[in-house]
């Protein structure tokens, strides 16, 4: 096997709306998400896979998808898979065959564990107990991997009031079956649209700017801050060590509501 890392793209929380000129508090989620994938092809162009987790689209039409499945099938280099947000519609997306529907991912000696935490209706996650057992078989079956477990919520507080309420609910269940092994080496996920970054044991724990709005940390209301819109990446090595970062594009003003209280 090569020595290289292999090289991994989280992208999340687009936003797409239906049309290309749709806006997401006046701010054109087509255009900031045409800005990062830019920032991609200079800053990590070459990349083994790329996952995004969740929230791919405002509204969910199959015209979202096919818009977002176009762009991203267009501008990646490399395979991609997506997980479900709470915005997202997992039916809708399971008409994208492989793309939503295969939840193990194999990159050399590591492996992807997609999880699905839509629940209809709500805004905070649940792992269905189904969810849970494939999860603890997926980790029980590859014992010889080192493992990144993606899903949408975040599995735990992040110190802003109002999305902690709108965090994963059966939290405990989900640490009950990860910390029943020791080959996990990151739980990363989308909804907080900020960087964040926890180590829990030995794993760590990784969360992503959004590709449009950025919500300000450690808030008890909902708040914007005027950062850019951003990406990670990994370079995952084959003893089961890994680099990762964010990346945001130049200062652009996208002309965001700053001031809004919530969308
Ligand atoms: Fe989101």
């Amino acid at each position: 096997m090569s020595n290289q890392p292999i090289k991994l793209l989280q992208i999340t929380d687009c936003h797409l709306g239906d049309n290309v000129d749709d806006l997401l508090l006046s701010m054109n989620p087509d255009e900031s998400l045409r800005d990062v994938l830019n920032l991609i092809n200079r800053q990590h162009p070459e990349n083994d896979f790329a996952i995004l987790t969740g929230d791919l689209v405002n509204c969910p039409s199959p015209l979202a998808y096919q818009r977002l499945y176009n762009i991203f099938a267009q501008r990646l280099s490399c395979p991609f898979a997506w997980l479900p947000g709470n915005h997202d519609s997992p039916s809708t997306m399971a008409e994208f065959g492989d793309v939503v529907n295969r939840k193990l991912h194999t990159l050399g000696n590591w492996l992807i564990i997609m999880l699905d935490t839509h629940v209809d209706g709500l805004v905070s996650g649940h792992l269905v107990q189904k969810e849970l057992e494939f999860l603890e078989q997926s980790l029980l079956d590859n014992k010889d991997k080192y493992i990144i477990v993606c899903l949408h919520h975040h599995p735990v507080p992040i110190g802003s009031d109002w999305i902690d309420r709108q965090a994963l609910k059966n939290t405990q269940c989900f640490w009950k079956v990860l910390d029943k092994f020791s080959h996990t080496r990151i739980v990363l996920w989308g909804h907080i649209h900020q960087q964040f970054e926890m180590h829990h044991n030995d794993k760590m724990l990784l969360a992503t700017p959004s590709t449009c709005i950025q919500f300000m940390p450690n808030k008890k209301t909902f708040a914007l801050e005027n950062l850019m819109p951003g990406y990670r990446w990994f370079e995952l090595h084959s003893d089961g060590s890994f680099t990762t970062g964010v990346e945001r594009v130049e200062y652009k003003n996208y002309g965001t509501d700053l001031n809004s209280s919530g969308y």
